[in-house]
């Protein structure tokens, strides 16, 4: 019998579509590329436009599809073992706001830790949820946050029964996932919703030596980046459904209501391309990435100033490293991970995908190959040569951050009435702001939340170092917006 998924429907009708080279009297205005301003199409060259449709019903419209849309999301939702899938072109961002908005009503609480990304954030305030913030872990050996342990999960479910939902961000920047089969088993015994961000394991389930992917647990949804790991285009997810406790029907209809009426056709067909080529190849491909990768880590473990992070050493912990992954402390460089980070790019024209003070992370993908990984390393021991000291004493940690949250999210933030006041002075107001600080990277203050002395003192205390503040008008941390 014909293997269905190494067909690619979508992108089929796309690619017939352009070599037809079909005169164009709809959307976009350039016209299969013919207004394209000419600096730009000399460098692309034509083709790639007549991929830039819109909706009509030979394509298929991704808002009601009933042709080859719906059988490209049926093939992904075949290959990510869920009941459904939605192609999502503004990424695991959009994904992560209609599993809030769809999973709960306004009002529900959801336990989560803000190791989570900006977009959960978001979602809470849209959906109007109340937070039940968990602590997240700290590792200062090696100078990264881990999400919330399946034990955290336990305890924060005995004291919050109320509690709708479970939010769990696995893997991490890091690649770093906390044990999901437990979390799931636990959700499932108290009847919670679990609902997983896995945009960074699109590639999970394609190989038995990757974490546990949320499709191997019984997540009610999940929602994975195809453009972060696999070859798709930038913004193209996949939000996968999987559920008994949550209405499909409303998922599509918050899906339809959060996604632009003008969908890339170019990203929707990536996605469908992608989805053939890891069912097909990922096996293969993500072995030797794994191989290549653990090299690479071994090649960096010898180096007196640098260390890369192992799965053995997170199992140790009782979580789990994507090892397609490279995590590369360089504190005893003497610089910054955002110094070495510049460095890679400006001498070896090495761009990793991001650093914050004490790391690099460097992300291996489809089109990864062994010589870019050499490169990688290679870079890594000049650069070790040159460098070394104990210039940054930061030491990572955070203040207490299951805090009480006293007022909506959503009223907070919509609230106008509110002030700014001195940091020293705002003790036991409500934050009306998200304040995230790099280091740590993640939100110390959100709204709603009652503003403590450990915050405030922690924040003081940041105040000694270069951080990067996201969340303010101005990057100094000396005022911060409360509710009068
Ligand atoms: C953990 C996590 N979730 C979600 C997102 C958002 O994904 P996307 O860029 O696909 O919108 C990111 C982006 O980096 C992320 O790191």
């Amino acid at each position: 019998m014909k293997n269905k998924q190494n067909s690619t429907p979508l992108l089929d009708v796309l690619l017939s579509r352009a070599n037809r080279k079909v005169i164009s009297f709809h959307t976009p205005g350039h016209k299969n590329g013919a207004g394209i301003l000419q600096k730009l199409r000399n460098f692309t060259k034509r083709n790639v436009y007549y991929l830039d449709v819109t909706v009509f019903p030979e394509v298929d419209s991704l808002h009601d599809p009933i042709s080859c849309i719906k059988l490209s999301q049926e093939l992904a939702a075949k290959a990510y073992g869920s009941e459904y899938a939605f192609f999502l072109v503004n990424g695991s961002t959009v994904g992560n706001i209609v599993m809030l908005m769809s999973a709960c009503d306004p009002g529900d609480s959801i336990i989560l830790s803000r190791t989570c990304h900006k977009s959960v954030l978001s979602g809470i305030i849209i959906a109007g949820l109340w937070p039940i913030w968990a602590q997240p872990k700290v590792d200062q050996e090696r100078d990264v946050i881990y999400d919330i342990s399946s034990e955290e999960v336990k305890k924060y479910i005995e004291n919050y029964p109320e509690t709708k939902a479970v939010f769990i961000t696995s893997p991490n920047y890091n690649g770093i996932c906390p044990n999901l089969r437990e979390i799931a088993d636990i959700c499932n015994k108290n009847n919670k919703i679990l609902l997983v961000d896995e945009a960074h394991g699109p590639h999970l389930r394609f190989h038995p030596e990757l974490p546990v992917s949320a499709s191997e647990t019984s997540a009610d949804m999940y929602v994975n980046s195809i453009h972060k790991v696999l070859s798709a285009l930038s913004q193209a997810s996949i939000l996968n459904f999987n559920s008994k406790k949550i209405d499909l029907k409303r998922v599509k209809n918050v899906v339809s209501m959060l996604q632009t009426t003008s969908p890339n056709y170019f990203i929707l067909a990536s996605i469908d391309a992608a989805r053939m080529q890891v069912v097909k190849y990922g096996y293969k491909v993500f072995n030797k990435l794994i191989k290549y990768c653990d090299e690479a880590r071994n090649e960096i473990n010898k180096l007196p100033n640098m260390f890369a992070m192992t799965r053995k050493e997170i199992k140790s912990k009782f979580y789990d490293l994507d090892s397609t992954k490279i995590t590369i402390n360089v504190t005893k460089t003497g610089l910054t991970g955002y110094e070495i980070e510049d460095i890679l790019a400006k001498e070896y024209n090495i761009q990793v995908d991001c650093a914050d003070m004490f790391n690099l992370i460097a992300i291996t993908g489809f089109g990864t190959s062994k010589e870019d990984i050499e490169k990688l390393v290679e870079a890594t021991i000049d650069i070790s040569k040159k460098y070394s000291g104990e210039k940054e004493t930061y030491k990572l940690e955070l203040p207490p951050l299951a805090t009480e949250v006293v007022m909506l999210p959503r009223d907070a933030f919509f609230s106008s009435n509110t002030k700014r006041i001195e940091l020293n002075n705002a003790i036991g107001y409500i934050s009306a702001q998200t304040l995230t600080p790099y280091p740590p990277g993640l939100p110390i203050l959100t709204p709603g939340e009652r503003i403590t002395k450990d915050t405030v003192e922690y924040l003081k205390s940041l105040a000694a170092y270069t951080v990067r503040i996201s969340g303010q008008e101005s990057n100094v941390l000396k005022t911060i917006k409360v509710i009068k």
